[in-house]
């Protein structure tokens, strides 16, 4: 699929270069220059599409480093947490409290 009509490009050239940052955010300027050789954007209505790939990579980036700094619970954690007694709902009927 093209993206960019004016100075013709794909969504393959996005997406190599997407790849080719790795880890590091991208910007839709630099992805715009390198996947048109440098020119300029003429109408804009690339914009639109260029920007969420860009943000779905850098939305990616985000989630992945919100995994690393937060990661999932231990087998550890989730003994403890189940070994925590069940609240007792206020309003919960006792076993030895007759029935009225
Ligand atoms: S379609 Fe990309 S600048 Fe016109």
């Amino acid at each position: 699929m093209y993206v960019c009509s004016c100075n013709p490009f794909n969504d393959k050239a996005v997406k190599q270069y997407l790849t080719e940052c790795g880890e590091q955010k991208a910007r839709c300027g630099d992805v715009y220059r390198a996947c048109s050789g440098g020119a300029s954007p003429n109408c804009g209505r690339c914009g639109p599409t260029l920007k969420e790939m860009v943000r779905e990579h850098n939305n990616a980036l985000t989630v992945n480093q919100m995994k690393e700094n937060f990661p999932a619970s231990t087998d550890a954690e989730e003994e403890r947490e189940d070994a925590a007694p069940a609240a007792t709902p206020v309003n919960a009927k006792k076993p030895d409290q007759p029935v009225i």
